[in-house]
């Protein structure tokens, strides 16, 4: 079994559910849930049964198709109504990743714009098609992304990633993990993918080890605060990570710990760069100052992988999703449309990223 094999969101064909693999099961068990209710797709994307950013992009806008989907309504104000009042409750399960709130936008973009023509009918249609597109684009970005990514690899690099930014965590090949998957298909056999762990939620341990083992790369995990030592022994050539949300000058949210990363990926002079399909990248906001970070229970961080509890009853606790790495310490984002060097402002602009 290869993980590059595996559907992370898909539609079922009778087109009233939601299928998903259940991320949290990884690596032990390979579950599809079925879903069809607001409330379980809106579960699924906060317990993060579905995650990674692309991936809750294309689950949220099936999400907002199939919340509406079974209305018997036929007057378009009301259709309309409930539309925005399903896309608002979707939008609230998780703040940092901008592709959330960037799908659901799309969507109603497409209901604004021809609900003048379209009947109720032929509106849901024609919703089930855009997040049909919306899925399909991202297969397509994902892999330009990779092609970009490969150019920048030599044979019997080591490569350093954080978190899960693979195929598990897009509708297919991911952005991180992207490159690797295009070296195979060119028949590279020598790249060494090293893993963080990536405390508090182990995505890298249960999914990237996961996705890279299976794909038959070879691969090693780490815990998070071996990285240093792992650069240090000279054993990673370059980090690739994935991101939530790019703000216009290049700052960048993704999971927690990756801001550390960079730091040491600058001091020990390794490029560090970020994979970012360009709905990631959010140019209304100037700075990562304004990135919202998710906030999430403490019982990830003192109860979540054993029966027993791994920290003291009461203990306090901070458990922040996510950190803002700066744009100083970045070498380049990986675009589908290229490759995005500093000054970064401009050059989203050269790629046409607007
Ligand atoms: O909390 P998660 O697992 O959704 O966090 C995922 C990440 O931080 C990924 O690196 C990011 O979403 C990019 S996925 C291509």
């Amino acid at each position: 079994m290869n993980a590059l094999s595996l559907d992370t969101v898909v539609l079922a064909e009778n087109k009233q559910e939601l299928v998903i693999l259940d991320q949290t099961l990884l690596p032990g068990e390979i579950r599809y849930l079925h879903l069809s209710r607001t409330e379980d797709i809106r579960e699924a994307i906060y317990s993060l049964r579905v995650r990674g950013a692309p991936a809750i992009g294309v689950a949220a806008a099936y999400g907002i198709y199939l919340a509406v989907a079974g209305l018997e309504e036929t007057d378009m104000d009301r259709f309309c109504a409930v539309f925005r009042e399903k896309k608002a409750y979707l939008n609230s399960a998780r703040p940092t990743a901008v592709n959330l709130s960037w799908a659901l936008n799309r969507m109603e973009r497409v209901l604004d714009a021809e609900r003048d023509t379209l009947s109720v009918e032929e509106m849901k249609r024609r919703l089930c098609q855009e997040a049909d597109a919306i899925r399909a684009e991202d297969i397509a970005i994902s892999r330009s992304i990779g092609e970009y990514g490969f150019s920048l690899l030599r044979h019997g690099d080591g490569i350093l990633t954080h978190c899960n930014a693979g195929t598990l965590a897009t509708a297919k090949y991911g952005t991180a993990l992207a490159p690797i998957y295009i070296a195979l298909e060119h028949g590279w056999d020598d790249l060494r993918v090293f893993c963080d762990e990536t405390r508090p939620l182990l995505q890298g341990a249960r999914l990237s080890a996961f996705e890279m083992q299976t794909a038959g790369v070879d691969t090693t995990l780490i815990c998070d605060n071996m990285a240093s030592i792992t650069m240090k022994r000279g054993k990673i050539n370059i980090v690739f990570v994935g991101c939530d949300r790019v703000a216009a000058n290049g700052d960048f949210a993704n999971k927690i710990g990756t801001s550390g990363v960079a730091i040491l990926a600058r001091y020990y002079g390794i490029p560090f760069y970020v994979c970012a399909p360009s709905s990631t990248i959010d140019l209304s906001i100037p700075s990562g100052e304004h990135i919202v970070i998710e906030e999430r229970p403490a019982e990830e961080v003192t109860h979540m992988w054993y029966a027993k509890p791994m920290a003291p009853e009461g203990v306090k606790v901070d458990n922040p999703a996510f950190d803002v790495t700066d744009h100083s310490l970045i070498t380049g984002i990986i675009t589908e449309k290229g490759i995005a060097y500093p000054p970064f402002d401009r050059a989203f602009a050269r790629l046409g990223i607007v």
